[in-house]
């Protein structure tokens, strides 16, 4: 229901947005693509190395939410006629699973600056694409909590979990 009022307005809008409005759209939501997809296969890779179970599944619950923004945005794009790029990335690892967290952390916080940002852009170029940044950064908002919690009961000199 969600995707086929997106696909509407998102034909609607391809023939009235000028072109150049079109192609920053575009980049746009393929730059959120990219951050998003980078991320859930960053939080993949910290969680298999998580040194507690239960810190694992919520990991990777957090990045399985990941990816399904990345698929919201992939069909937006295809939507308004674009394409997703390829993407290959070698996340970074921490030293033992604090470490790991405290540079997911960091990712989140990066993450929710970026899409403050580029709301205050999208409100005014595509209100529709707007609506999703904001449920994507609601996630994120959550995200950003549950992470604290998790690096809140870490041990910071813990032994590497590998
Ligand atoms: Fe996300
Ligand atoms: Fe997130």
């Amino acid at each position: 229901m969600f995707w086929t009022a997106l696909k509407r307005r998102g034909s609607r809008l391809l023939q009235s947005l000028p072109h150049d409005r079109r192609k920053e759209l575009l980049s746009l939501l393929c730059r959120e693509y990219i951050e998003e997809t980078k991320t859930s296969m960053q939080y993949r890779r910290h969680a298999q190395r998580m040194r507690y179970p239960q810190f694992r599944e919520r990991l990777l619950r957090i990045a399985e939410e990941e990816q399904k923004h990345a698929q919201w945005l992939e069909k937006r794009v295809t939507a308004l006629g674009g394409e997703v790029p390829r993407i290959s990335f070698a996340p970074e690892d921490g030293w033992n699973s604090w470490e790991q967290l405290r540079l997911d952390l960091d990712e989140e916080k990066r993450c929710i600056w970026d899409l403050e940002d580029q709301l205050i852009i999208l409100d005014q170029i595509d209100p529709e694409t707007a609506k999703l940044l904001r449920r994507i950064l609601e996630e994120e908002i959550n995200h950003r909590e549950t992470i604290t919690d998790m690096l809140i009961r870490s041990d910071p000199q813990a032994e590497r979990p590998v």
